[in-house]
């Protein structure tokens, strides 16, 4: 059993410490702002299509899919979401995580999708959980958005790699976006050799700079 702590984050939302890997799911500084900032914002608005194919590296909380069908609900768009989680939360811990957040219910209503299938959580909102070690997966499908989602490169070398950021690139559209909160140089450097444009963003509070990776073929 890993190891899992709920904590508060200051923008008065929670995230969850794994004591495995010694790093939180999200910045201390505030779960739900980093994730609309990086995720949200960066990734899922700057898709134009009206409807968006995302993959999360990393599922977690829930809180990004959760943020993300919140703003399409907002912005009435279409989303087919798949995300890939090796390790899946405890459910008691996701209802403690979930107290934090607006609608708790529908948060939950993530959780309760059965890895592996295909589900409508609403109309136009398709979710896709994947239980599975993303060194492993043969990724498949065609994605628009990418929130690449992984604990830090400090913790996770494995998963930064640019045989990985490779593969991702084989399954994004012609017009597409990987999206994280990480900027360190080496990684931003191994997304510009794989082919992305990348461009640093100014991050969320508490963090200088964010990483943007663009796939645009004429
Ligand atoms: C930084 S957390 C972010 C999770 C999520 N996006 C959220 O908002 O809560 C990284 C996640 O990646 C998962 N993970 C770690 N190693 C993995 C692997 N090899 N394959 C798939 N998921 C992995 C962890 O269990 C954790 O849920």
């Amino acid at each position: 059993m890993i190891g899992r702590i709920i904590q508060p984050t200051a923008d008065g939302s929670f995230t969850v410490y794994d004591e495995r890997v010694g790093e939180c799911f999200h910045s201390i500084h505030g779960a739900v702002q980093e994730s609309l900032h990086v995720f949200i914002r960066s990734g899922f608005d700057w898709c134009p299509k009206n409807t968006v194919r995302i993959l999360e590296i990393g599922f977690g909380t829930g809180l990004n899919a959760y943020l993300t069908l919140r703003r399409a609900i907002e912005t009435k768009k279409e989303v087919e979401y798949e995300t890939i989680e090796l390790y899946p939360l405890d459910i008691e811990l996701v209802k403690s995580f979930a107290r934090s957040i607006e609608d708790e219910a529908l948060l939950l209503r993530l959780h309760e999708v059965p890895w592996g299938l295909r589900q409508p959580i609403m109309p136009g909102f398709l979710l896709t959980k994947i239980q599975a070690d993303v060194t492993l997966t043969d990724f498949s499908g065609i994605f628009d958005v990418v929130y690449f989602d992984a604990f830090s490169p400090e913790k996770q070398p494995e998963l930064w790699t640019e045989e990985i950021f490779d593969r991702l690139y084989t399954v994004m559209s012609d017009t597409s976006v990987l999206v994280t909160y990480c900027a360190k140089g080496e990684i931003k450097r191994r997304l510009r050799r794989v082919g992305y444009t990348v461009e640093g963003l100014p991050g969320p509070p508490g963090k200088r700079e964010i990483t943007r990776a663009i796939k645009m073929l004429k």
